[in-house]
């Protein structure tokens, strides 16, 4: 078990490199199930949740070569098997994805049902309304979701999803890519990572139109095949590291980014007097005043994201005034709340609002990640408090974040990664 060790109170001065977006890795890696040869896919992030998804594929009979540090090649061409055990499934959220490029396969599917950060209930009501109106016979029992098509190929309809759910949008397109006929999904998601994965689709045969707007339609084809692609930087990543310059102080330019994909969150910080000038893929931020009070509602894109919400409340506990965060897409995500008290913010929660008294420091104290986005929270208040923050569970961090400590020594930071060999290995659940 490894901890991250912090003398914070430094600012951070220096460039940072975003890797590719988690959350458009994990489903674009289960996407080359959909397709018969050989996918070379790029700026794949290092991280464990990849891993998982790769130990996926690997079991149901991908071949994978790993063609550099973030590249590789991935030929799905001899899958044989449409069912994923439950030890690797249980752990990954995105694990779903699997299930939709199976059934858009196979026109059958057998899966572990996925786990994933607990932030109260999440529901996968929404992917299984899409499939079912597609044709699908869906059972959910034992701890597994399996389905079953009649044609043995799913059917194309239209489906109005109830909740804006990213999940639900991007599997629902795995599935209709290979489906009969047009697929057309209404309220769905825009954010950036599903455009990402329409475009791997697209790059690979697929016929997507409409992705990064509320409707979108897929006409399904026969066969797709394989191709290049590269993934979009990370849109989260990119903004923790842009909150940890805002909460420290100093100046860095975090380059390899998408500077509109950022907007919302820029808005905020300049809102909260943070300087930042965008250039073509690149942004530089500054901060040498103290932070000011801002409200801030999470929303689907391109609202503030949620997986930003921790992270930008580390940065308010140090604004001066009080301001008012609301959560307006899950229903528990303060429980690292209490983490943040013990380096002395002033943070009161009640359901969905949290209320932040900006305090004049936070002081290093042991902490400990409870989910990823939490947890880079917690290294981005660590380098804001004055003495030594030491934060154990760091498992959850390196869900999402390829060489978080490197990246932040890169830019003057005091951390490191301690082990410590008495605690047993907790079990990961990404
Ligand atoms: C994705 O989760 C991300 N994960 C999450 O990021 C992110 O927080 C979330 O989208 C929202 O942006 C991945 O992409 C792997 P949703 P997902 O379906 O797809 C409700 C991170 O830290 N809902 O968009 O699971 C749901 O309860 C992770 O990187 C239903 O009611 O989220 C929630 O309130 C954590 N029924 C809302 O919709 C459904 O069938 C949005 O969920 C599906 C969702």
């Amino acid at each position: 078990m490894t901890k991250y060790m912090i003398h914070g109170g430094k600012p951070l001065y220096g460039e940072i490199d975003i890797s590719g977006a988690k959350n458009a890795a994990v489903a674009i890696l289960p996407a080359a199930l959909l397709v018969n040869g050989v996918c070379r896919i790029e700026n794949i992030p290092q991280i464990s949740d990849v891993s998982l998804v790769l130990d996926i594929l690997h079991e149901l009979g991908a071949d994978i070569r790993v063609v550099n540090r973030n590249t590789m090649d991935i030929d799905c061409s001899r899958i044989h098997n449409s069912r994923a055990s439950y030890d690797i499934m249980r752990k990954i959220r995105a694990s779903y994805y699997v299930f939709g490029s199976l059934l858009g396969r196979f026109g059958n599917a057998e899966v572990a049902m996925p786990g994933g950060c607990d932030f109260g209930v999440r529901p996968i009501d929404q992917h299984i309304k899409g499939f079912a109106a597609m044709g699908a016979n869906i059972n959910v029992q034992g701890g597994f979701i399996s389905a079953s098509t009649p044609e043995g190929r799913l059917t194309g309809t239209q489906i109005y999803l109830d909740v804006v759910s990213v999940g639900a949008t991007i599997n629902i397109m795995l599935g209709a890519s290979r489906a009969k006929g047009m697929t057309i999904i209404e309220n769905a998601a825009k954010e950036p990572h599903v455009v990402d994965v329409a475009n791997f689709l697209n790059s690979m045969g697929a016929d997507i139109m409409g992705a990064g707007t509320d409707v979108i339609k897929v006409r399904g084809v026969d066969q797709m095949r394989g191709g290049f692609y590269s993934i979009i930087p990370d849109q989260i990543e990119a903004g923790t590291y842009m909150t940890a310059v805002a909460a420290a102080g100093g100046e860095v330019l975090v380059k390899n980014v998408i500077p509109k994909h950022l907007e919302c969150i820029t808005a905020k910080l300049e809102e909260m007097g943070v300087e930042i000038k965008e250039l073509d893929d690149a942004v530089i931020v500054r901060r040498d005043k103290p932070l000011h009070r801002a409200n801030v509602k999470t929303m689907p894109y391109p609202g503030f994201p949620t997986d930003m919400q921790p992270q930008i409340v580390a940065c308010l506990c140090l604004a001066q005034g009080a301001s008012v965060v609301t959560e307006g897409v899950w229903d528990n995500r303060y429980r690292y709340v209490d983490e943040f008290k013990r380096l002395g913010a002033d943070i009161r929660v009640d359901g969905k609002i949290a209320v932040i008294e900006g305090v004049d420091h936070l002081t290093g104290a042991p902490i400990r990640a409870c989910d990823l986005r939490a947890g880079a929270a917690m290294v981005v208040a660590g380098l804001a408090a004055t003495g030594t923050t030491e934060i154990d569970c760091v498992y959850h961090i390196e869900r999402g974040y390829e060489d978080i400590v490197k990246k932040l020594r890169g830019v003057g930071a005091d951390i490191s990664v301690i082990s410590c060999p008495d605690a047993a290995e907790k079990q990961q659940v990404g």
